[in-house]
């Protein structure tokens, strides 16, 4: 224990670097940079690529054993003393929604690689290795499936489907992967072997407003919501816009337009009270002023943190979608594109960080999280947690979007103490597996003494 303690004194000493952080999430976002503004840096692109290259080589310059799997998943172990145990994982992802911002996923990544600067330049020793991860396609935006690298560690992801995921221009996930020299028949040694790692810590953007609006700096995710994703393909006529009767009009933006009206009033519906639903895009073919449209591809999220809540409110869209057949006299074939369940992250590991944040005098406060994350899905493999810095203005998925160097760093410190704690408990619950300290009846009288 007094080794937990001298170790927990000297990084009160130890603080990130708040301008080397800063510079390299200005470094990062040059890469896949918009010429106004915002980046694109999605899924299994060249840009997504040099993202990763770029982290490896921070990595190397360290020291670290750097690799990257045979899915794209880039890592960095920095050994602990006792190889014998699980490796504690933290880390995020580097790729971008079209236009996006240079802090979704990039602070999580950057804030990972400067906890390992921070073990580096003060030669901190660990039990347990410590394990940096940067997963590859965590965004859905490109293939209509998010957290791709994350499902690959799992298993959740099949051979099958990477020959099914197509992109808007009909590429396939498994022809991407081969267009930036990744091989889709050794998906399988992408996964995490059982036991292989103890926990995974997530810091990441909140992308809404609460803590901004409740003057918090960390937020202590206990729910993530599930996500139902559909594509509705309307098929219409194609006519001159000038010349066809509005009573003879089969048109497909029109469907489109009063399906995505349909979807916003039944998440309004008082039942679907923490359901949000978003039409964010919407496909027009042929796409001209002087004709009316005759085929639309509508995309609608569905989420909650009830699941019960989350398929209802999806199934009820799809019940709309018949109904503006009939109304319409169009044609929609609806397609699930991906479907996660909301996630319920396990009490003892967040109790590790909130014992870090009330030591460390920092005002936080537990919350779900709106958006998906890796986390969710590395959760069903191993105990997670994520720690949330504010969103200026809750603004995300934008090119506006911005967090503060000071709560960055912040965020980095408690992920760093995070680290530290969890690996004093393998001294403390000497005895109890892994699997023991995951179960709800975790000794958290023992995490608290270690946690401090
Ligand atoms: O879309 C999301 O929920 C996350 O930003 N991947
Ligand atoms: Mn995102
Ligand atoms: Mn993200």
């Amino acid at each position: 224990m007094q080794q937990g303690r001298k170790k927990h004194e000297v990084v009160e000493r130890a603080r990130p670097h708040v301008e080397r952080v800063a510079e390299d999430i200005r470094r990062l976002a040059t890469l896949g940079a918009d010429p106004g503004g915002g980046i694109s840096r999605l899924a299994f692109t060249t840009q997504e690529r040099e993202a990763h290259d770029l982290i490896a080589e921070w990595m190397r310059q360290l020291y670290l054993d750097v690799r990257v799997d045979s899915f794209g998943n880039t890592y960095a172990l920095r050994a602990g003393r006792n190889p014998s145990l699980p490796a504690l994982a933290f880390g995020s992802h580097v790729d971008t929604v079209p236009n996006g911002g240079g802090y979704d996923g990039a602070v999580g990544t950057i804030g990972a690689l400067e906890t390992m600067r921070l073990f580096h330049d003060n030669g901190w020793e660990t039990e347990h290795s410590l394990l940096m991860v940067v997963f590859a396609a965590e965004e859905g935006a490109r293939f209509g499936k998010p957290n791709l690298g994350s499902r690959a560690v799992v298993g959740e992801l099949t051979r099958e489907q990477m020959g099914q995921l197509r992109d808007a221009n009909g590429s396939t996930l498994e022809g991407a992967l081969q267009a930036v020299g990744l091989d889709p028949d050794r998906l399988g040694e992408a996964r995490w072997a059982p036991g292989q790692v103890a926990a995974f810590l997530e810091l990441h953007i909140e992308q809404g407003q609460v803590l901004e609006s409740e003057r918090k700096v960390i937020g202590l995710v206990d729910s993530i919501a599930g996500s139902t994703r559909l594509m509705f393909d309307i098929a219409g006529s194609a006519v001159h816009s000038g010349a066809t009767p509005m009573h003879l009009r089969r048109d497909a933006v029109a469907a489109a337009a009063d399906l995505t009206l349909g979807i916003e009033a039944i998440a309004n519906d008082h039942r679907y009270r923490t359901t949000v639903a978003t039409v964010g895009k919407i496909e027009v073919w042929p796409n001209s002023i002087t004709t009316i449209a005759g085929r639309t591809a509508v995309y609608a999220d569905v989420r909650d943190v009830d699941s019960v809540r989350q398929r209802e409110a999806a199934n009820q869209v799809i019940q709309l979608a018949r109904r503006l057949e009939e109304k319409r006299g169009v044609e929609i074939t609806v397609t699930l594109l991906s479907d996660s369940s909301p996630t319920i992250l396990p009490t003892w590991v967040r109790h590790v960080t909130s014992q870090v944040c009330d030591e460390l005098g920092v005002p936080y406060r537990v919350m779900p999280s709106g958006a998906g994350h890796d986390a969710s899905v590395v959760s069903s493999l191993v105990p997670a947690a994520m720690i949330f810095v504010p969103s200026q203005g809750g603004i995300s998925h934008a090119p506006q979007e911005w967090s503060s160097p000071e709560d960055i760093s912040i965020g980095i410190t408690v992920l760093c103490r995070s680290l530290l704690a969890l690996d004093n408990i393998a001294h403390t619950l000497k005895t109890a597996s892994w699997t023991d300290a995951h179960s709800e009846g975790a000794d958290l009288d023992a995490i608290e003494t270690a946690a401090t």
